[in-house]
C-alpha cells in the first residue's frame, strides 16, 4: 500500500526536534492520520524525535491501541474478557467475520471495518460487549449486530448518529 508521506510532515511539525518524550503521542497522531502506524511514518518519527527506532516499535507493538497494518474505516472491537465470553462473546465474533467475510484481526478489502478482539475493557455490566467505531454496544445480539455495523457504516459515511 502507497503511503501519502505529505501528510506525516503535519504530525512531525507538531514536535520538537530530539523531544523523545513526545514518542507516543507522536504514535498516536500518526494513528489517527493514517488509521495504522505505517513504517515510513514510525522511522521518521524516530529520526524526528531522535529516538531509537527499536524504542518506537516496543512502543507501537506494546500498545493495543496501535496497528502496524492498515485498518479499515470502522474499527469493530469484540470484548473476549471472562464476563463477555461467558455470555456469548464467540458467537458475536463468530457473526461478524461470516457476515463480514474476514477473519479476526482482518480488514475488509474495501478497507471499511477491521475486527479486533480486546480483554475487559471495564464495562462488564453490559457484557456480552462490542464496540464499533467510537460506540459501546451492550448486551449485544449476533441477530442485531448486521443492523449494528449497517449503522455504523451510515454514520462514518456522513448519516445520522442517534440511535445505540
Ligand atoms: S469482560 Fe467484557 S467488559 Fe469486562
Amino acid at each position: 500500500m502507497d503511503v501519502d508521506l505529505s501528510r506525516l510532515e503535519p504530525v512531525l511539525d507538531h514536535y520538537d526536534k530530539g523531544d523523545g518524550s513526545a514518542l507516543i503521542h507522536a504514535l498516536q497522531d500518526l494513528q489517527a492520520t493514517y488509521r495504522y502506524l505505517p513504517a515510513e511514518g514510525v522511522k521518521a518519527i524516530s529520526e524526528h524525535l531522535q529516538v531509537p527506532l527499536a524504542r518506537a516499535y516496543a512502543a507501537a507493538t506494546f500498545y493495543k491501541a496501535f496497528s502496524l497494518e492498515p485498518q479499515g474505516r470502522t474499527l469493530i472491537q469484540v470484548c473476549k474478557g471472562t464476563a463477555c465470553h461467558v455470555r456469548g462473546a464467540q458467537l458475536l465474533e463468530d457473526e461478524l467475520c461470516r457476515a463480514l467475510d474476514i477473519e479476526v484481526g482482518g480488514t475488509t478489502k474495501d478497507q471499511d471495518y477491521t475486527v479486533k478482539t480486546v480483554n475487559c475493557v471495564g464495562a462488564c455490566a453490559m457484557a456480552p460487549l462490542v464496540i464499533i467505531g467510537e460506540k459501546y454496544h451492550g448486551k449485544a445480539k449476533a441477530t442485531r449486530l448486521t443492523k449494528l455495523v449497517t449503522e455504523a457504516q451510515q454514520v462514518s459515511k456522513g448519516g445520522s448518529d442517534d440511535e445505540a
